[in-house]
């Protein structure tokens, strides 16, 4: 008996990455997953076919999450297909760095809707749907940066700080309805969002941490399914570092 069965989860961001282990992880525990990315390609097809050995439904849908039109229709699409919508994972992220003295506004534009409009679109759709089958779990991925913020990244620490608003406040909207709303703040994963950084800036990271080494994207799937699953029933607007003790 596993722990999502019966459960539909959506994952944003999901062809690759975090957004892939978690799919993943669900799926092992029972859920049809449907995910979205911006382009289905063979990156997408190849975690549908992973996805499918599970021997649940899987499909991918290709929609950019900082649309707010797309995002309205590919969730009315996802309901249609799979009758219901259980789990929202607001994934989908992108960093662009810079110091504020030479960040552009182009830049801070782009993370601010790929990272926190995208996370506020989906839960925009998604909560009459969970309102009206009483009952959701929503995890927006964060990140230690958006707790304590980190020079270089201004656009991005505010991106995630904001999700992090998003989820405490959904929680406290949401609650009655029996939605719950949480985040999880990633310290350093090993995905190719990480490995796109100089070597000599990765392993700087990598000696900041007390536990000596990245997070490898199943050590965030892990998380998730507790804040998917009932094993976490009455957590609610709530940020779960999982950092390897470098943010406490
Ligand atoms: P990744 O770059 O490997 O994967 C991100 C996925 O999001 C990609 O498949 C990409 O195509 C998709 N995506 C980008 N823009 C999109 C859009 N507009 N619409 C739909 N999909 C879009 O990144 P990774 O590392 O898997 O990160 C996943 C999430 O975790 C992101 O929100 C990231 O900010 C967050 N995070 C990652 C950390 C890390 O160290 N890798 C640390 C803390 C948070």
């Amino acid at each position: 008996m596993g722990l999502l069965n019966g459960k539909v989860a959506l994952v944003t961001g999901a062809a690759r990455g975090i957004g892939k282990a978690i799919a993943m992880r669900f799926a092992s525990e029972g859920a049809d997953i449907a995910f979205t990315d911006l382009v289905i390609d063979e990156n997408g097809q190849q975690t549908i076919d992973e996805i499918a050995a599970f021997g649940h439904k899987v499909k991918g849908y290709a929609s950019n999450a900082a649309d707010f039109e797309q995002t309205h229709e590919v969730v009315n699409q996802i309901l249609a297909e799979f009758g219901h919508i259980d789990i929202l994972v607001n994934n989908a992220g992108i960093t662009k760095d810079g110091l504020m003295l030479r960040m552009t506004e182009a830049q801070w534009d782009a993370v601010l809707n790929v990272n926190l409009k995208s996370a506020f679109n989906f839960t925009h759709a998604l909560c009459p749907i969970m309102m009206r089958q009483r009952g959701g779990s929503i995890i927006n991925m964060s990140s230690v940066v958006g707790v304590s913020g980190n020079a270089g990244q201004s656009n991005y620490s505010a991106s995630k700080a904001g999700m992090i608003g998003l989820a405490k406040s959904v929680a406290k909207e949401m609650g009655p309805k029996g939605i719950r709303a949480n985040c999880i703040a990633p310290g350093f994963v090993i995905t190719e969002m990480t490995n796109k950084l100089p070597e000599d800036v990765r392993k700087a990271w990598e000696a900041q941490i007390p536990m000596r080494r990245g997070c490898k994207p199943e050590e965030i799937a892990g998380v998730a399914l507790f804040l998917a699953s009932d094993l976490s029933s009455y957590v609610s607007g709530q940020v779960i570092n999982v950092c390897g003790a470098m943010n406490c």
